[in-house]
């Protein structure tokens, strides 16, 4: 199980846990380094985790911003400044004022070797480099050499951000080019749904509950739907968006992660080893999806989009169907469906159960609805249990919901980028992907990638092509996510 991460003022208690808590995790960070601190990723969402970790004490080493733009550091704090208030944070000047202080600039070109020779005189002396490069993959293995060149990379931590290719082979030759700098242990690639508190309450949610666990396979599950519904579109992303789509975007990775953790042994033991084990094995037993039964959408409107082809075929919607070939699943189809300008913002997996028998007398007379259970990443974690019950304004059993927001209970806990940003620092990779996962994923949707059906266009606000509808037809259709309080979302790298 992913080792336990903080909530607000846990500070202490949480810095206790790090210390010794798991026997792979390594010594914490004494310098973060930040290539591409001048650019988007940095503006929406790493200064807004570097403050909220300042401001609970998880913060204790300096951070050095690398990036080519002439900026003065004056600049960069201003640019911090910004970029907090800008993401509904109010500030805090004490707080603030500790985490500018931590703060210095190197400008450099990142194809030139005296960039990194800048680099490493600003981090001397130090032993536990992270570098966190906030930039386009195909500038990873320049950096990654220039640091390496540097003799900068013996005992650094390398924090990378997706895309990791944009098919298997692909990606196998980026982790192969990376490899010739660093191995695979220096290397911590993000995916932020796994620092996502739903995600790991699903982990929570099944192992930690006998009245769970014994129903959660294929005797009692008819079938399981993902949905990640997104109310806004691609603009001013279109340049990222048009070469990439909607199953690299987001299937490929993120909703894997959840599938993963659904569908998962539990991992043999507390270490990150032990996790990413029972991720591969999962994904192992995952056949290659099925071309015939994969939907491509794209909204109305997504050619107008600055940086799309005016005859762009990518996909901002798509439903697909994984069938997993174990014990525990063989049966059970996965249907996830995601998709840019649909009407709400929302992602939920969903566990639908088997019919209870058709009994002869009233109380199950009536074939009702399956129970279900919900859990909603975003936008707010929770949980739901739709049941048969006696109500009084039904003659038979009819469904009741029995839900709880974490929010009310507990709090939302962390921002997965605080948590991704936190664990790298203190060396807790088991929040990061690992190469042979990710191969994993690549070879179970490069059917889908080797043989795309046609594209279908949906109206903007609507749930995405029709043609979805058939896929889940004997299943009981797409099922309305259960709706959460909707909330401004910034949108991740
Ligand atoms: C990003 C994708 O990785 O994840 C975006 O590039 C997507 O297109 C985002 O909107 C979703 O993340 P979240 O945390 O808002 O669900």
């Amino acid at each position: 199980m992913l080792p336990a991460d903080p909530k607000e003022d846990d500070a202490v208690s949480e810095s206790t846990r790090d210390a010794p808590a798991d026997p792979e995790s390594g010594p914490s960070a004494d310098v973060l380094v930040i290539f591409g601190i001048t650019g988007d990723l940095a503006r929406v969402m790493t200064f807004r985790s570097l403050y909220r970790l300042e401001r609970r004490g998880l913060l204790t080493c300096p951070i050095v911003g690398v990036a080519v733009d002439d900026w003065t550091l004056d600049h960069l704090v201003d640019r911090a400044r910004t970029s907090i208030v800008a993401t509904g944070e109010v500030l805090d000047e004490e707080v603030f004022a500790r985490l500018t202080a931590r703060l210095s600039y190197v400008q450099g070109d990142f194809a030139e070797a005296s960039t990194y020779t800048r680099v490493g005189a600003a981090i001397e002396g130090t032993a536990t480099p992270v570098f966190y490069l906030e930039i386009p993959p195909f500038l990873f293995a320049t950096v990654i050499k220039g640091l390496a060149d540097a003799g900068l990379t013996a005992s650094a931590r390398v924090v990378v951000e997706k895309p990791f290719g944009h098919d298997q082979d692909s990606a196998h030759a980026l982790a192969m080019e990376l490899h010739q700098y660093v191995d695979e242990s220096q290397l911590y690639r993000i995916d932020h749904y796994l620092g996502k508190m739903g995600v790991e309450e699903i982990l929570f949610l099944r192992f930690a509950n006998r009245l769970l666990e014994p129903v959660w396979n294929s005797n009692h599950v008819e079938s399981v739907h993902i949905t990640m519904a997104e109310e806004f579109g691609v603009d001013g992303r279109g340049r990222f968006y048009e070469p990439v789509g909607a199953l690299r975007d987001v299937v490929v990775n993120h909703l894997m992660q959840v599938v993963a953790v659904a569908a998962m042994e539990p991992p043999a033991g507390g270490t990150p080893r032990d996790f990413k084990d029972a991720v591969t094995t999962i994904f192992r037993a995952i056949r290659p999806a099925d071309p015939s039964t994969y939907v491509r959408g794209q909204y109305d409107g997504y050619l107008t989009v600055d940086g799309v082809a005016p005859d762009s075929t990518t996909e901002t919607y798509v439903a697909l169907r994984l069938d997993i070939e174990n014990w525990r699943w063989s049966g059970v189809p996965f249907f996830i469906r995601a998709g840019k300008g649909l009407p709400l913002t929302q992602t939920e997996i969903r566990l639908v159960f088997k019919h209870a028998p058709q009994l002869g007398f009233a109380v199950a007379a009536r074939r009702t609805q399956p129970n279900q259970l919900v859990i909603r990443l975003d936008p707010s974690t929770g949980v739901q249990m739709v049941l048969d019950a006696r109500r009084a304004d039904a003659t038979h059993a009819a469904p009741i919901e029995l839900d709880v927001t974490f929010a009310e209970m507990g709090g939302e806990g962390a921002t997965p980028y605080e948590v991704l940003l936190h664990a790298a620092m203190v060396g807790r990779d088991a929040r990061f992907t690992r190469q042979d996962a990710i191969e994993e994923c690549w070879r179970i949707m490069q059917p889908l990638l080797d043989s795309p059906p046609p594209l279908h266009v949906y109206p903007r606000g609507s749930w995405g092509p029709e043609a979805a509808d058939a896929m889940v037809e004997d299943h009981g259709g797409w099922y309305a996510p259960w709706l959460a309080p909707q909330a401004s979302h910034p949108t991740a790298g």
